[in-house]
């Protein structure tokens, strides 16, 4: 089986299929901050109302919203496959025999419910009146619950494209979002299986599979996907995650714009404030989260971190859990640059290619070199005279 570098794993894995070696300049990336997320959904039926309304399509839900830790769509998706993987095993390298990669076709049960364990929190209530923090780490609550939107993650290894026995699925080359040719597609339900975020979908009328597009004619018209601009809480930043600290300016963008994307900052950068989901699956993964700050690590570093006890030299502190509580920290208390990128957030329906963070101010350009969000990162704050107002 073919051999590929996985940054995200920091080590060698198979994976079965022969693949591009060297980085497209330009790959389909998003952050999702899960502190801004209130689980309104508008996402999911700005995807729902746009992609899959058709006949054969009424159960799929392709961008949907979990709250965690016991919401799942399909029910009990990634705990159903991480019990099969064990300590250090990518799905290609559990793959059984005679298989590319190890998965599991979800029962039509299992799809039937995709808001179950909504609003669900984890810990117990404390007895008494009063709700108190916890003593042994102030940080984090005892009861706690969060919300994780979920979508295809047009990921570098795609285990949909690698199970394919009739080669349907493909990367494509000029932004690496994974699509299914449904003139080629058989209804094998090999993708189906084997994705292990459960994100191609059979349409029993068609007897041919689905999967997410990546919103790729407004990618092409140089606008984000539809779950980034309808988003009232501002959780997404989607653009170009390929595009690092040495990159050029694009045609005729002033040089104040050359350099890094803002997704490529987040996720890349010493500063490094937003992390894959399972990266353990080994697929690559290119949606990153911004982890919740106020649930315990513990929880967190089995779901955004490498399935390993050590710690890899890139990360920040010395195991994966202490880094994961800097990150947290990060994310609770962010620093001035990240700041600034926040406020690009929902900031404007056109693709942010680049970016500069000067003084207070907050600039973005597209991948035209238009100048798309000029604004201020912080406003002044006004505190009124006087005294306050009471009803004796
Ligand atoms: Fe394929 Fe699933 Fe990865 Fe999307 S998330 S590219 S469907 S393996
Ligand atoms: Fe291939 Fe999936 Fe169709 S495995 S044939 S793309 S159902």
């Amino acid at each position: 089986m073919p051999r590929t570098y996985n940054p995200q794993l920091g080590r060698e894995q198979s994976y079965p299929y022969e693949k591009r070696e060297e980085e497209r300049d330009w790959h389909w990336g998003m952050v999702i901050n899960t502190n801004r997320c209130i689980n309104c959904n508008t996402c999911s039926f700005a995807c729902k109302s746009t992609w899959t309304s058709g006949e054969g399509e009424e159960y799929m839900w392709w961008m949907n919203v979990e709250t965690e830790p016991y919401g799942g769509y399909p029910m009990g998706w990634d705990m159903r496959l991480l019990d099969d993987l064990g300590a250090d095993r990518t799905i290609f390298e559990a793959a059984e025999e005679g298989e590319q990669v190890r998965g599991y076709v979800a029962e039509k049960e299992d799809w039937e419910y995709p808001a179950l364990g909504d609003d669900q929190s984890h810990g117990e209530y404390p007895a008494g009146d009063v709700v108190e923090s916890d003593p042994h780490e102030e940080e984090y609550h005892d009861m706690w619950q969060f919300y994780l939107p979920r979508l295809c993650n047009h990921c570098k290894n795609p285990a949909c494209l690698a199970a394919c026995p009739r080669k349907a699925i493909y990367k494509r080359e000029e932004d690496g979002i994974v699509l299914l040719d449904q003139e080629r597609c058989r209804g094998y339900r090999r993708c189906v299986k084997a994705c292990p975020y459960h994100k191609p979908m059979y349409n029993p009328e068609t007897g041919i599979s689905e999967k997410p597009v990546g919103c790729f004619p407004r990618i092409e018209d140089g606008n984000v996907p539809r779950c980034v601009s309808s988003c009232i809480g501002k959780t997404r930043l989607h653009g170009n995650i390929n595009r690092g600290p040495d990159a050029g300016r694009p045609n005729g963008v002033s040089s104040a714009a050359a350099g890094r994307s803002p997704i490529n900052y987040l996720v890349k950068s010493d500063e490094k404030v937003a992390l894959p989901l399972y990266p353990q699956f080994g697929t690559q993964p290119q949606v990153f989260y911004m982890p919740p700050f106020h649930v315990p690590p513990e929880f967190l570093t089995q779901m955004f971190t490498p399935n390993v006890e050590e710690k890899r030299n890139d990360w920040p502190g010395s195991t994966y859990e202490e880094s994961v509580k800097i990150i947290q920290r990060r994310a609770r208390d962010p620093s001035h640059h990240v700041l600034g990128i926040l406020q690009l957030f929902g900031a404007t329906t056109r693709l942010i290619e680049t970016y500069t963070v000067k003084e207070n101010r907050v600039k973005g350009w597209d991948r035209k070199g238009k100048k798309v969000v000029d604004m201020p990162i912080e406003e002044p704050m006004e505190v009124r005279e006087g005294e306050q107002w009471t009803n004796q």
